[in-house]
């Protein structure tokens, strides 16, 4: 049982705060267990409202005194905040309160991690480090003073610039940190610890010079000079494409083992989690690095999009969030293959974002209501909301994009911004309505697009129709703007329409096209122009010609992946066999050396297992776990019996042998190779994939190696064999956990699952490790699905367990159980016992409480 009935926040509730603060003075002396913070704070009436009341935020703080003007007060205290009389006037609050860092396993306000201090404030961490108002739109001049051991912890950060550091006792030293850019409170950040800097510099366009340091714990030194070289062409490239410069004398990264999420853009002192910035070719994989380039880029773009320019409310997140996601996609693109980034992100959308949308936590892009707003930094939030920035530039343009990001920051620094700040700047720009299109912020779903033609005395008319499914909170869907990128192939596979951008605005809609000789194929939705189903009953032989002939990327492999999706649906429900024109279609794309290695391998590999199950419970079915398994074993079977002859060719073929560089090039190769190993270790039993993991000098082949092996059921020596290489490189020992997961045979992957969790490294309280075991676990569909209820068992433990510990990694788990509907009466069953018992917990968290309870509600 939840302790309280919760509360629910709404937008609607909008009212400014009662005053605006000028200035934050902080004084930090630090102890493990008794921290100490002094606080004095300028506050004056806001001249937006008239309402007084002065409410401070402030939970698990032991108040130790209270002043206003110097005068001692005594304030009323309750677990969420305090309330005292305040002025009509400009005043001075004072506070000091001492807090237990050691104790803070929530990893939320301020913390200890092997030894060092940290913060992680966004979204209302700030609250449990002193009495303030930590909302996002009262925004501050922050100085922070530090005092700790000197020994223990000579690294001593804050945010903004360095105002220098000092003794005034014996064995303990002092630094002080002034941020002259006003923040609001979730953008605040401490550390201290025993660090080390890999350290350089940045010359800004105009000139400024910027000193760069990546922080990290000794021994991990060697591992920063990757995500350096990355926050460089950040900068460079915020530069040139939006023309943003970084504005203090540092910008500072550390790195920290336990971390919640990815990283976070606190102003001058980026705070990651290590697997988002370590590296080096030994320990990291292509993709970790990718990744890593483009969490620093993201975090960096922050300081624009989400620092200068903020959210008014939480409501607001995806001002920043989808702004940010979709600049730091446009970086990825810029850096490495377009067409790579956007199949990538368009798996991911569909992985992630699809699910909510079409599921019990569907919510719009920018929310209306909340419990905890932990729970909202989501995948529709933050991926959903870049491809409607997407659609919107699509729709008024490049030049108009730039023009109004243009205005939006001339407009709007320093500020704390809404949606409708956002959309105005766009339509001062075009003298375009948007508010057709507002729609896209404000209606939950996924819209699903039907096509139907007609052909007559060469005019070839496509007509659309759009439909959204009502949902809680979307009971009466409208029609959206949609961006329709259609080209229209002649039969010898001739473009005679190249990429025209289609306007749907109404609920059925047509299109046509004149003059044309014979009847063309259609090659709609190119470029993944909106975040829609496209529903096309097309068949088999028109997706093999697109995947021939198609001159869009994204459509071509689009239209292998439809033939994939369709073949694996047929098997998994019909009992189909494979269907030849997807393996011959597949077999020519890679028989094509002009199409670059990475775009080949994204053909070899095919839709996940839980896509599958959505796709086939759309179709009206009710999904089978242990088939869809069965099915994809079959087709990689099948596939690869049907390429043997080109598989050796593309395998050798794709070696490296230059030395490693994580680079699009090299890691395109790479990736080639590892698909297509992957596909041999089916017909060799693992005979290459063993020799690959002897000859391994890169953690890319090794770990690629060891996954053929273990889906081979093979592997036993290797396996430990990397665990005594790796047993002292904390990320490399998640990937040792996690691998053994993913690959297990779902018959045993609870088993397997069970007994990694006894092994003496399984850190439970570390959220990297349970998130490699128990969130590797509900990545394997089948295994997790099991019939007997054994692996939503095991889960529930778990999530019960964590909870009291970290609420906000427990609650993003309970997405686990977020398609429960999808599946059959019995798993249903099993997965409301599971989520009842969850629910029933004493003392259970807001977090958690909220998401099971959003899931069972369905
Ligand atoms: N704002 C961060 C980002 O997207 C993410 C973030 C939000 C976060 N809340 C967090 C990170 C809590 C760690 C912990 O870049
Ligand atoms: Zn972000």
């Amino acid at each position: 049982m939840r302790d309280a009935a919760p509360t629910t926040i709404y937008l609607k509730d909008y009212a400014p705060f009662g005053y605006c603060v000028d200035n934050v003075e902080l004084e930090f002396t630090l102890h493990p267990t008794a921290t100490r913070v002094k606080s004095r704070i300028a506050f004056r009436p806001n001249p937006e409202t008239t309402d007084r009341t002065f409410f401070l935020h402030g939970e698990q703080l032991k108040l130790i005194s209270a002043a206003i003007d110097g005068a001692p007060v005594t304030p009323e205290v309750t677990d969420t905040g305090l309330t005292c009389d305040a002025p009509d006037a400009p005043f001075t609050f004072e506070a000091e309160v001492e807090i237990n860092p050691q104790a803070n396993t929530a990893l939320e306000g301020l913390y200890m991690s092997n030894g060092m201090y940290c913060t992680q404030c966004e979204a209302e961490g700030f609250r449990k480090i002193t009495y303030y108002p930590d909302r996002p739109d009262v925004m501050g001049v922050f100085t922070v003073r530090i005092t700790a051991p000197q020994d223990e912890m000579p690294v001593l950060l804050s945010n903004g610039n360095p105002e220098g550091m000092g003794s005034d006792a014996p064995d303990t030293h002092y630094a002080v940190w002034h941020d002259p850019w006003p923040k609001p409170a979730y953008l605040f950040a401490l550390v201290a610890g025993h660090l080390i800097a890999h350290e350089d510099s940045f010359t800004t366009a105009s000139g400024k010079h910027v000193k760069l340091a990546i922080w990290v714990r000794p021994g991990d030194e060697h591992k920063c000079a990757f995500a350096m070289e990355a926050l460089k062409k950040s900068m460079t490239w915020d530069e040139e494409v939006y023309g943003r410069e970084y504005d203090l004398d540092e910008f500072n990264i550390v790195a920290v083992d336990d971390f919640n999420m990815g990283a976070m853009e606190n102003k001058g002192l980026n705070i990651f989690n290590s697997s988002a910035v370590l590296a080096s070719p030994e320990t990291a994989t292509d993709l970790n690095f990718e990744r890593i380039e483009a969490i620093v880029a993201h975090e960096y773009f922050h300081n624009w999009t989400g620092n200068r320019i903020t959210c008014r409310d939480w409501f607001q997140l995806c001002l920043k969030e989808g702004l940010t996601v979709y600049r730091d996609a446009q970086f990825t693109a810029d850096m490495r293959s377009a067409p790579v980034k956007r199949i990538n992100d368009v798996i991911d959308l569909r992985g992630r974002q699809f699910p909510e949308d079409q599921g019990p936590l569907s919510h719009p892009v920018r929310p209306e209501s909340f419990q905890e707003i932990n729970n909202f930094y989501t995948a529709t939030v933050y991926e959903k909301g870049a491809e409607v920035i997407g659609m919107l530039k699509r729709l008024v343009g490049d030049e108009a994009y730039k023009k109004a990001l243009d205005l939006y920051f001339d407009r709007h620094d320093g500020q704390a911004c809404t949606i409708e700040d956002w959309l105005k700047v766009f339509e001062d720009t075009t003298g375009r309505d948007l508010s057709q299109f507002k729609r896209w912020y404000s209606q939950a779903g996924t819209p699903r697009l039907s096509v139907a033609e007609a052909w007559e005395d060469g005019t070839y008319t496509l007509t659309f129709t759009q439909t959204l499914p009502p949902s809680a909170t979307t009971p009466d869907p409208q029609p959206q703007v949609i961006p329709i990128n259609i080209g229209l192939l002649s039969p010898n596979g001739d473009e005679v329409v190249p990429t025209t951008m289609l306007e749907m605005t109404e609920a059925t809609q047509s299109f046509t096209f004149d003059g044309l000789a014979t009847k063309p194929t259609p090659s709609i939705l190119r470029d993944f122009s909106a975040p829609v189903v496209l529903d096309r009953e097309a068949d088999s032989a028109e997706r093999a010609f697109l995947l021939a002939h198609d001159t869009d990327p994204f459509n071509r492999w689009e239209a292998g992946r439809a033939l994939a999706r369709a073949t694996l649906s047929a098997m998994a429900t019909e009992g189909a066999t494979p269907e030849t024109a997807y393996l011959d279609g597949i077999a020519a794309v890679l028989r094509d050396d002009s199409l670059d290695p990475a775009y080949r391998a994204l053909m070899l590999g095919m839709p996940g297992q839980s896509d599958l199950a959505g796709s086939i419970a759309q179709a009206g079915m009710t999904p089978d776990p242990m088939k869809i398994w069965q099915a994809s074993e079959t087709l990689k079977q099948a596939l690869a019996q049907h390429c043997q002859d080109l598989l050796p060719r593309l395998y050798a073929e794709s070696h490296v042998d230059a030395p490693y560089r994580p680079d699009a090039e090299q890691s395109g190769k790479r990736a080639l190779a590892s698909a297509a190993l992957s596909l041999l270790s089916r017909l060799d039993g693992g005979a290459q994939a063993a020799q690959q993991y002897q000859k391994a000098d890169n953690m890319t082949l090794q770990l690629s190696a060891l996954g053929c092996l273990l889906s081979a059921e093979a592997g036993e020596e290797e396996l430990q064999a990397f665990y005594d290489q790796w047993q002292a490189d904390r990320l490399v020992i998640d990937k040792w956990f996690m691998l053994q997961i993913v690959h297990a045979d779902p018959t045993k992957a609870a088993a397997v699952t069970q007994t990694l969790t006894e092994h003496p490294d399984f850190n439970w309280k570390n959220p990297n490790r349970f998130r490699s075991t128990l969130g590797a676990f509900a990545m394997n569909h089948a295994g997790f699905h099991a019939a007997d209820g054994s692996g939503y068992g095991l889960m529930t433990d778990w999530l019960i367990k964590l909870d009291p510990v970290n609420p906000q990694t427990t609650a993003r788990m309970c997405s686990a159980f977020q398609t429960w509907k999808r599946y059959d009466g019995d798993r249903q069953g099993l997965m409301r016992d599971a989520m009842e018992r969850i629910m029933g917990q004493q003392g259970l968290s807001r977090d958690t409480g909220e998401m099971i309870g959003r899931i069972l509600n369905a």
